[in-house]
């Protein structure tokens, strides 16, 4: 026991000294792509470990020859082999089938000339056992459950088929799509806002802006009590940071009030660009510019 304790220890220490100086060029390794070297020492260490098992097998071996060599005994049974079929055999009493035998169905071997079958071949004959009841009892089981399916999908039509599942899988994704995206597209503010010239958001913000500013900025953004939005010149800045920041802010001493509450990040965002699409179109009757010069 002890001898096999420090073999164990000597087994195994070197491999975790190995390991231990292996980790950083592993990582190393691992980085210039080289892993081969790795495997090739984890397969050299298994097959070290193989070998040293089987050198240890055949010492056992030799010393059990030589032993018997030098000093003669007649064969004794060991216990361990001394199990209760062997002895009933010997004994001739009936023998309790196994575990195993049960589960198989199996009849004993004792059993076994009733069941021969006619017919051989080279000494070779089969033998008629029966097929187990749980094997009968789950093949017919099978053949309920195909009946049971059969009626509740194609039949009655009760469940779903495959395909209507996905298609209301897939209408259930593009929900939650279409939510995420919302959520993600309001998650804008003046710093995160994004030039766009795409027409769906001009035309979303087109209608946003008339819904909302045409009584002070002009149906065409050419001004009345609100400033100019066409041309160059801007109060509060003519970036599409600054025009988010003064719509959602607004100025509320002058008369700009703060959309904040009233509209999404999305919308301002549509309006920003917006009004930077009407950038030069000149409207007739234009407010006379007021601001800063900027572009
Ligand atoms: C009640 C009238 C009123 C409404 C409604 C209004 N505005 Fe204004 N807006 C003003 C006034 C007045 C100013 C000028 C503020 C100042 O002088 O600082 C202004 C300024 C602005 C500016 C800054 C212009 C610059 O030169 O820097 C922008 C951009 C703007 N408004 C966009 C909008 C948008 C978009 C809407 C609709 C959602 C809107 N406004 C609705 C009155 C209004």
């Amino acid at each position: 026991m002890k001898r096999r304790l420090l073999l164990c220890l000597i087994l195994v220490l070197p491999i975790v000294a190995l390991a231990q100086g292996q980790a950083p060029v592993i990582n190393q390794s691992t980085a210039s792509g080289n892993i081969y070297t790795e495997i090739l020492i984890i397969v050299f260490i298994v097959t070290a470990l193989i070998i040293l098992m089987a050198a240890l097998s055949m010492l056992k071996a030799f010393r059990v020859i030589a032993q018997e060599m030098l000093h003669p005994q007649p064969y004794v049974i060991p216990e361990s082999i001394q199990a209760k079929e062997y002895t009933e055999w010997k004994n001739g009493k009936p023998e309790t089938p196994g575990i195993w035998t049960k589960i198989l169905g199996l009849k004993p071997l004792s059993e076994e000339k009733d069941i021969l079958m006619e017919h051989q071949f080279d000494g070779i004959s089969e033998l008629d056992n029966p097929t187990p009841a749980w094997f009968m009892w789950l093949f017919y089981g099978t053949i309920a459950f195909a009946l049971v399916y059969m009626v509740y999908f194609h039949v009655l039509d009760y469940g779903l088929m495959q395909e209507e599942e996905y298609e209301i899988e897939m209408v259930a994704a593009q929900e939650e799509r279409k939510i995420f995206l919302a959520s993600s597209a309001n998650n804008i503010d003046e710093s995160s806002v994004k030039v766009s010239t795409e027409a769906g958001t001009i035309d979303a913000g087109k209608s946003v802006y008339t819904a909302n500013c045409v009584a002070c900025h002009g149906d065409k953004g050419q001004g009345s009590v609100g400033p100019n939005l066409t041309d160059p010149y801007w109060i509060h800045g003519g970036t599409v940071g600054s025009i988010f920041k003064t719509i959602k802010y607004g100025v509320p001493e002058k008369g700009m009030i703060s959309w904040e509450k009233m509209l999404t990040p999305k919308q301002i965002s549509d309006l920003s660009n917006y009004i930077l699409s009407l950038k030069g179109t000149n409207p007739p009757n234009g407010k006379a510019p007021q601001g800063n010069k900027e572009g």
